[in-house]
């Protein structure tokens, strides 16, 4: 099958001179081709660049292909979200009227809300069950331009659960268009049957969990709640590390509520990315500029939790690589709208347009592994492309919380 996008006011290749994570000024290079085109086949892209040259280059595969129309258009690569909880059961929509009439997010989990609930409810659903409400959300994804989403578990915190978890997971990867990457978090809470036994679930979560995931294969990534309240830095510590022993990748929720040194620990475990940073301190920052640990920032949920978003402006003055994410979970951020999450870095970050559209492509790709593959339009990575109402990507952030997609293409196969 041959796809072919063409005359595109703007195409944002998201391409650059430098390797790895983008980092300040490389943040805002998108590689635009004007009246540019995107031919793909079999899934893969096979040439990019101005219309004219792409089709005098290749006048057999253009003259097979479904030709798509993108005058006067904004193109970009799929957009990648680097941190999601997609997998879940039920909903919390009495939490959010109980945080709107003044209880705090941690104090509705303390009573046995929040998290401890939805691990109830994921508890009692059968695995068809998560599997047919994740794919109402990954539909929905898809409507927003996201064309691959990481997911992690940690609505199970026992074995059993979390297997289940990251099974669907592996299930929908093979049966749903978004590409899912997975990621085990065993240590999303501290489960009720082990309060004030603390140290006894770390424990449990290195010498019974961790084996089996990485035994089965069935998460890349191991990522624990840093929180105060929650597991302390050490504690997540040798949580990540035991996963590192084990082939699985470190990632970091920290600093989300309370300063508690969990940037710093992103640094000293040479985690992939380091989640939230709401409190992160300019030492933690630095120590993660230093390390290359890329800050993924979710500014969706602090708005939603009405708080002061992380410092994206400062940490990508400071050099620290920033990708951005729904953090798509039951609580805290429930949406898949990676769209309204790139406004939001403009409007609560002070990040520009065009970091903004870094963060949730390329910068996102690299923050879960994927840079190889997706994250930038280029000949040999997948036909991963959105098309968008608007003539050029200052207009996708600047006319905000709208869902600008006009059309979608998963490996070359137009889903939206
Ligand atoms: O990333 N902070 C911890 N975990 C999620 C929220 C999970 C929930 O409330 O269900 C987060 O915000
Ligand atoms: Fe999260």
């Amino acid at each position: 099958m041959i796809t072919f996008i063409k005359h595109a006011a703007q195409l944002a290749t998201l391409t650059s001179s430098v390797k790895g994570p983008r980092t300040k000024e490389s943040m805002s290079e998108l590689g635009i081709i004007e009246d540019g085109s995107v031919l793909i086949e079999d899934g893969v892209i096979i040439a990019v660049g101005k219309t004219d040259e792409v089709e005098k280059a290749y006048p057999e595969k253009v003259e097979h292909a479904t030709v798509y129309d993108a005058t006067g258009k904004l193109v970009t690569p799929g957009l990648v979200d680097p941190h999601t909880h997609v997998v879940f059961g039920g909903s919390r929509e009495r939490e959010f009227e109980m945080r709107l009439e003044g209880a705090t997010y941690m104090e509705i989990m303390n009573a046995g809300g929040g998290i401890h609930a939805t691990t109830n409810m994921t508890r009692k659903a059968t695995e068809n069950q998560l599997i047919e409400q994740t794919k109402v959300r990954l539909d929905s994804f898809l409507k927003h331009g996201v064309t691959t989403v990481e997911s992690k578990s940690g609505y199970g915190m026992d074995l059993e659960t979390e297997l289940k978890q990251l099974r669907v997971m592996q299930t929908l990867q093979e049966t749903h268009p978004v590409d899912l990457v997975p990621t085990f978090m065993g240590a999303h809470a501290v489960p009720l049957e082990y309060k004030g036994k603390e140290d006894e679930f770390v424990q449990h979560v290195i010498d019974e969990m961790l084996p089996v995931v990485a035994e089965e294969k069935l998460a890349e990534f191991n990522d624990v709640f840093c929180e105060k309240d929650v597991f302390t830095p050490e504690q997540s510590e040798r949580i990540l590390e035991a996963g590192k022993n084990l082939g699985l990748i470190p990632k970091i929720h920290a600093d989300e509520i309370a300063s508690y040194g969990g940037a710093e620990m992103a640094a000293k475990v040479g985690a992939i990315s380091a989640e939230h940073l709401l409190k992160a301190s300019d030492q933690g920052i630095k120590d993660m500029a230093e390390a290359g640990v890329i800050a993924c920032l979710l500014p969706a949920t602090a708005l939603y939790l009405r708080e002061e978003a992380a410092r994206g402006r400062y940490m990508i003055d400071e050099g620290v690589a920033v990708a951005i994410s729904t953090d798509c979970n039951p609580g805290s951020s429930p949406t898949t709208s990676m769209p309204l999450v790139m406004n939001l870095a403009c409007i609560s970050m002070r990040m520009t347009p065009a970091e903004a559209l870094t963060a949730a492509t390329y910068n996102a790709a690299c923050a879960i592994n994927r840079e190889e593959r997706v994250g930038s339009l280029e000949i040999g990575k997948l036909g991963d492309v959105v098309l968008w109402d608007v003539k050029n990507y200052q207009e996708l952030q600047y006319v905000f919380g709208v869902n600008h997609v006009h059309s979608v293409w998963k490996k070359g196969k137009k889903v939206v």
